[in-house]
């Protein structure tokens, strides 16, 4: 702000220092004539004494000896809203009414030379004409000695100089009666008016002394007529005006041209001084008479010499006028300049210290902005704690739940199984066999909640995923119903299946749509009394399929249906449930792309109706099952019931495959073991490294092996396997509580050859096994006796390769007796038994088969060549003896060696 002020202050110096401005005025003057020096002399009086007053303006007009457009000119002139005019008639009556116009109206006048013919003007300077015409009277006569012969030649009569010249003039000669006015000539003030008239008259007047011309250039005008008339005679001729200059009259008296002049000053700078008092209302004298006097030979030359000092000077005058309007221009361009600049500065000044204020108020604000910032910042750093704290504890729920639910899996694995086993052999008593469905209902029960907390977890988490696939659903809900058919006889509860439509085929994930109606089928039976009716509808609207499963059972309350698909909601009559089943239903039809709908009134039966669109387009491409992996898989929401087991020759324990068991728990190993016991040689391992190193050593038949293990887990295991040449053929289980497809993927891509969740059916696992070392069976059939690559389908690579080094080897040293199995091993970097089993395991035969098949198909070869012997044949594919060869051959091809040539040839 200080700084403002101070501009303000500089501001105002400037304005003081700053020229005082006058009002301006405009001045009009109306010159009745302008051609002549005498008037040219008057303005120029006029202009320099106007350089004094820098406000004052003159606008000029010359009426050219015209008294009619003196009048027009001055009529505009007062229209054009001049503040005085300044006027010297041509002549005095014509002129008079418009400046007296001019004067009533308010414009002061100023009238100079010649006068009007009224007292109404403000001022009036010029020359005392009468005293003019006396002073030329006095001296013509004292030149003449009183006697002698005048001519008198007037301006234009109606001007007032030329008639009170011509009274003075008359006055003076009245006294002397010597004195004789011969002719007074009307000169009209022109020099050529006047020679014309003289030239007439003057021969007229041979005797003539003296002529008296009212003006300058009359009287030079007479001098050239008398000159040119009567050059003989002394003809003295007296002028008026006195003019100074080369053409001026005073020059004339000078050179002799005429006699004398009697001085008529012009009163241009005398008529600006008055009417510049008149416009500022100063003291000004109405009558302002200008002094005359005669200048003859006897004055002459001093006259001139001032006139013409005068003139110089007044040339030096203008000259300095001239600079000094260049300074006073320049002058006014720097103070323009300098207004300027300081206008610019005093803004940048303003704007400077808005700048300033401005700047001071952000950094205010700045602060406290940031101080909020600050705070804001705090409060959320706060709220981001406590949400990350609040997020912690879910996630830490979420992970005891699933961690819990991982850890009832395997001990009900551990319930389930043995119960199924002990139910299936039929031993116990009916009473026993009781207590065991109840304790295997109750564990399956623990199961399936333990399963919907899990799934639960995976909806929470983003991971469930779709695994959809075309089926009838129809079929499938008369699957579900079969559970729950002996309950409802029992129960005497009417179940039934009511629709006209005898198959339809819906996309869905077989494993949610499972666990969503078998959810509400329970929900039905829990509130359903003995007695009651639970019907399931199948039917079609538009695009959609709809589901309706029925009953008449407790229902439910409005606030209860509000409630039903909200998690963990508890209603009146769901005490029994947990409030995960209804919401968890929800979240998987709507991964459909369907609806789940109560409708319910109390004590009126309710039904639950899932609608389920038609098609598969609205499901992503992801969302469609790999066809293959569902047939690995089994649902893992309920085991199935408990199937007679296939009968199977009991096997000696020697001829028994072997399955190595890689699982940490140690009783679920045990019970694993106990399941595969009966048809297999087990070799058991608590880790991943000890269970890799058991397959190493005993290349077993078949490797099942957990996925979460210590030291080495389940992928890596499965992964070194399949990777390495000693037991990349062995078949592996993947046996984990894990059930997420990503798991099952990565398992299959470590090479698995099939993958089972946890808790498990033991049939299935037993079927698995069974079904997995049958198709091996298979595919050695297929492979025996033939070259790699004619029947390679499921083999792997590493496999073929090893059975192409096998057969190279082998075929090397065909000629050899001493090739054996330890030597073969060596080759290949296998001990003897494992090269015995991979050989078995590969071609369903020992390596010693091998070699056999392999010297006895060279055979056959050389056979066909008759230069060769028998004996020789045998040597050369390594038989010690010919009868051994013969034996051999025989044995396999039903014929002796020598009648195959035979029969071939
Ligand atoms: C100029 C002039 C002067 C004379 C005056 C009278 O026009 O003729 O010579 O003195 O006018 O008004």
């Amino acid at each position: 702000m200080k700084l403002v002020t101070i501009a303000s202050l500089l501001l105002m110096m400037f304005w003081s220092c700053a020229e005082k401005r006058e009002e301006s005025y405009v001045i009009g003057f109306s010159q009745c004539t302008g051609d002549d020096e005498w008037r040219k002399a008057m303005l120029d009086g006029m202009q320099r004494e106007l350089a004094f007053h820098s406000n004052a303006q003159l606008i000029y007009r010359d009426a050219h000896a015209s008294s009619s457009l003196q009048v027009k000119q001055i009529d505009e002139l007062l229209q054009s809203g001049i503040d005085l005019l300044v006027v010297s008639p041509n002549e005095a009556d014509p002129v008079t009414p418009i400046v007296e116009k001019a004067y009533k109206q308010g414009t002061p006048v100023v009238v100079v030379d010649r006068r009007t013919s009224s007292p109404y003007f403000t001022a009036y300077v010029g020359g005392d004409n009468y005293q003019v015409g006396k002073t030329v009277g006095d001296y013509a006569a004292s030149l003449l000695g009183g006697k002698g012969e005048i001519i008198e030649i007037t301006g234009l009569p109606r001007s007032s100089p030329a008639s009170d010249r011509h009274r003075g003039f008359t006055d003076a000669l009245a006294g002397r009666p010597g004195m004789r006015r011969v002719a007074t000539l009307n000169g009209q003030w022109e020099k050529e008016i006047a020679k014309a008239e003289l030239k007439k008259v003057l021969r007229n007047h041979p005797n003539l002394d003296l002529i008296f011309a009212q003006n300058e250039v009359m009287a030079m005008g007479a001098r050239e007529i008398c000159n040119q008339l009567l050059p003989d005679r002394k003809i003295r001729v007296i002028g008026v005006d006195g003019l100074p200059g080369q053409f001026g009259d005073i020059q004339m008296v000078f050179d002799g041209h005429i006699t004398a002049t009697a001085l008529y000053p012009t009163g241009g700078e005398e008529a600006i001084r008055v009417a510049m008092n008149i416009l500022r209302k100063q003291p000004f004298q109405k009558e302002n008479l200008l002094q005359t006097a005669i200048i003859d030979s006897s004055n002459v030359r001093m006259i001139k010499m001032q006139t013409d000092k005068m003139i110089a000077q007044q040339n030096d005058i203008e000259r300095q006028q001239v600079r000094i309007d260049e300074q006073l221009e320049i002058y006014r361009t720097q103070r323009g300049l300098l207004f300027v600049m300081t206008g610019l500065f005093i803004i940048s000044i303003i704007l400077g210290s808005v700048a300033l204020y401005s700047l001071k108020e952000n950094k205010k604000i700045n602060r406290e902005l940031n101080s909020k910032n600050q705070e804001i910042m705090i409060q959320r750093n706060r709220i981001q704690d406590i949400a990350e704290k609040a997020q912690e504890a879910t996630e830490s729920k979420f992970r005891f739940f699933t961690n819990i639910s991982h850890e009832f899996r395997t001990p009900l694995t551990l319930i389930l199984g043995p119960i199924e086993e002990l139910l299936r052999q039929k031993n116990e008593s009916p009473a026993a066999r009781k207590n065991l469905g109840l304790v295997q209902k109750n564990a399956q029960r623990l199961l399936w909640l333990v399963n919907q907390l899990m799934d639960f977890r995976k909806i929470e988490s983003g991971k469930i995923r779709l695994q959809v696939s075309a089926n009838d659903m129809v079929a499938f809900i008369r699957e579900l119903m079969l559970p729950f058919d002996h309950m409802a006889k029992k129960r005497r509860i009417d179940f039934r299946l009511m629709t006209t439509i005898p198959e339809l085929d819906v996309w869905f994930d077989r494993d949610m749509m499972d666990k969503v109606l078998f959810n509400l089928l329970s929900n039905a039976f829990k509130f359903t009394a003995d007695w009651g009716h639970i019907y399931i509808h199948i039917s079609r609207r538009d695009d959609a399929v709809v589901i309706k499963v029925e009953d008449n059972g407790v229902g439910m309350s409005d606030a209860d249906m509000a409630g039903a698909f909200e998690m963990f909601y508890q209603g009146k009559n769901s005490s029994k449930g947990t409030g995960l089943g209804l919401p968890l239903s929800r979240e998987f039809v709507e991964l459909h792309q369907g609806t789940i709908e109560a409708e319910s009134k109390k004590s009126e039966g309710a039904a639950f109706i899932v609608t389920l669109p038609l098609g598969n387009e609205h499901f992503k491409p992801e969302d469609l099952a790999d066809f293959t992996r569902q047939q690995h898989t089994e649902p893992v929401s309920r085991i199935s019931a408990p199937a007679e087991p296939e009968t199977e020759p009991i096997a000696t324990n020697a001829d028994m495959p072997t399955v190595v068991i890689i699982e940490d728990n140690e009783e679920l190993l045990a019970f694993v073991a106990g399941i595969m016991q009966p048809i297999y040689q087990v070799i058991t391992a608590t880790d991943g490294k000890s269970g890799l190193d058991q397959c190493f050593d005993s290349v077993p038949d078949l490797i099942i092996c957990d996925v979460m293990l210590p030291v080495m887990d389940g992928l890596q295991v499965t992964g070194t396997l399949k990777s390495d040449m000693r037991t990349s053929h062995i078949p592996v289980i993947l046996l984990t509580a894990k059930n997420a497809p990503e798991q099952q993927i990565e398992g299959m891509q470590a090479k698995a050859d099939m993958y089972i969740t946890k808790p498990f059916s033991p049939q299935f696992l037993v079927e698995s096994t069974k079904s997995l070392l049958a198709n091996r069976i298979l595919l050695k059939a297929a492979q025996l006796g033939k070259a790699v690559g004619d029947a390679e389908a499921g083999i792997s690579r590493l496999d073929k390769k090893f059975l192409n080094d096998l057969r190279a080897a082998i075929l090397a040293r065909l000629a050899d007796p001493d090739l054996t199995v330890e030597s073969l091993g060596k080759e290949l970097g296998l001990s003897r038994v494992q090269l015995f089993r991979k050989t078995k395991a590969l071609l369903g035969g020992g390596t010693n088969d091998l070699i056999l098949n392999l010297r006895l198909d060279k055979a056959c070869t050389l056979l066909q060549n008759p230069d060769l012997t028998i004996a020789e044949i045998a040597d050369q594919t390594g038989f010690t003896s010919q009868s051994y060869f013969s034996t051999v051959f025989k044995a396999r091809f039903g014929v002796s060696p020598k009648d195959w040539r035979t029969v071939r040839s």
